[in-house]
């Protein structure tokens, strides 16, 4: 059953109407779409327009289709054009005639429209939640494991760090991508219905009942913006772009982490695949995944904008587009927030091999110039003499705490024994602000 087809004289072309339809993705709206009807005819009665008995015929209506989708016994599916058309037609089947004044003052643009903001409200939500549990399990890995580690700047060894501060970079970056979210979800909360198609209704309806009801903290502004503002989606996208990034770089430095050249980590068999030829390989292909996923979201993201930068006011049919990418980009985020969160409770940390790394590396150079300085000597030239103990250490195949004292006063004899102590990884990190690191 069409919601329209009164000024059409020709039946509409198989072709055309598989082509419209959204039904086959939109049905994943079920829940909103009804719980806008609901409140819609609750206010339509409330108004006045629709009669007491009339409201609660229809809310019965729509909250036994409701019922039956969620217990499986109604599929969504069927000639429709879209979950809108489904349940109308449900509810006509279900009530009769009765069921055809849920429509009035109101269009599917602004049904529509309010449907995806409620949608996308209750799963912003989720991922901030995600995003919560994430931080959890970042936190307490990195205090149950106390490890120095090298830092590092172009992939090469810097200056020693800890695990911790390394791991707890990501829960900041995670910290800001919840703040971005939430700020999405408080930009968006104002409810589109009674935007009606685009122009309002010669009805007195209340749009602050219903945006209240439905849980906005108030109605748009503008009727003709109400109904074709996508900019939340394309936020939300952005969001979830970002959030993607993060999680890659992350999965990069786990892929890193777990090869032979560094294992500084064990990923989990469970979160780990196997070759199929050569029966010594683990794959870390759960990270892998999620670093691959990340272009899929910023395709969403760019789709979206693409989409919508040439559409003139107020609806128009190319906004259908933007249900699969926003869908496919949140459950996307969803599964990768979800994968990533139990490999990390699950990674095994070798403290020892990370510790080993930090004294191959030369990471208490920038401290051997630091002692000089403290000996009166101007940093840029300290930073010199370090360089020619570096050289010296490379052709001796030594730690620069491995010179002896004579070695080190042939670069430059203001070195007393103090220095070792002074250089020592661990009392480094005791020094100045890089106690913050611990
Ligand atoms: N399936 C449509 C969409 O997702 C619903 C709105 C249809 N409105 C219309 N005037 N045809 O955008």
């Amino acid at each position: 059953m069409k919601l329209w087809g009164g000024r059409f004289q020709k039946e509409e072309n198989k072709l055309m109407e598989d082509f419209n339809s959204s039904l086959p993705f939109d049905k994943r709206l079920y829940k909103q779409d009804i719980t806008g009807s609901i409140t819609h005819v609750t206010m339509l009665a409330k108004s006045q327009i629709l009669t007491h008995e009339e409201r609660d015929k229809i809310i019965e209506g729509l909250e036994s289709i409701l019922k039956d989708i969620e217990e499986g016994n109604l599929k969504i599916e069927g000639n429709y054009e879209d979950i809108h058309s489904f349940v109308e037609s449900n509810l006509i089947q279900r009530i009769g005639e009765l069921g055809k004044k849920l429509h009035t003052s109101r269009s599917r643009n602004d049904q529509v429209a309010v449907d995806m903001k409620l949608f996308a409200k209750e799963n912003g939500n989720i991922i901030v939640s995600m995003l919560k549990e994430l931080n959890q399990t970042i936190s307490t890995i990195a205090d149950e494991n106390k490890a120095i580690m090298p830092g590092y700047t172009h992939l090469q060894r810097a200056q020693v760090v800890t695990f911790k501060q390394h791991m707890m970079a990501y829960c900041s970056m995670f910290e800001r991508d919840k703040k971005r979210l939430l700020n999405c979800l408080d930009i968006l909360d104002e409810s589109p219905l009674g935007c009606c198609a685009l122009a309002g209704t010669t009805y007195d309806i209340d749009r602050a009942f219903t945006a209240e009801k439905l849980g906005f903290k108030k109605p748009v502004d503008n009727f003709m913006d109400g109904v074709s503002d996508r900019d939340y989606l394309i936020e939300m996208l952005s969001a979830f772009s970002i959030i993607m990034m993060h999680l890659s770089r992350l999965s990069e430095e786990l892929i890193i982490w777990s090869t032979q050249e560094f294992r500084f980590v064990q990923i989990d068999d469970a979160y780990a695949t196997g070759s199929s030829i050569m029966p010594q390989k683990k794959n870390p292909d759960a990270a892998e995944l999620i670093r691959g996923k990340t272009g899929r979201v910023y395709g969403a993201l760019m789709g979206m904008l693409t989409t919508m930068k040439g559409i003139p006011l107020a609806y128009n049919k190319d906004m259908q587009e933007d249900k699969q990418q926003y869908f496919d980009a949140l459950d996307t985020v969803t599964a990768c927030l979800a994968i990533m969160n139990e490999m990390l409770k699950t990674i095994k940390v070798n403290k020892e091999v990370m510790k080993e790394a930090v004294k191959a590396g030369f990471l208490n150079a920038t401290e051997v110039a630091d002692y000089l300085v403290n000996k009166g000597v101007a940093f840029r030239d300290a930073h010199k003499i370090v360089g020619e103990i570096v050289l010296l250490c490379e052709s001796k195949k030594l730690a620069i705490e491995d010179l002896t004292l004579s070695d080190l006063k042939t670069v430059d004899d203001r070195f007393e024994n103090d220095i070792y102590d002074f250089i020592d990884y661990e009392n480094v990190l005791n020094k100045g602000i890089k106690k913050e690191l611990l």
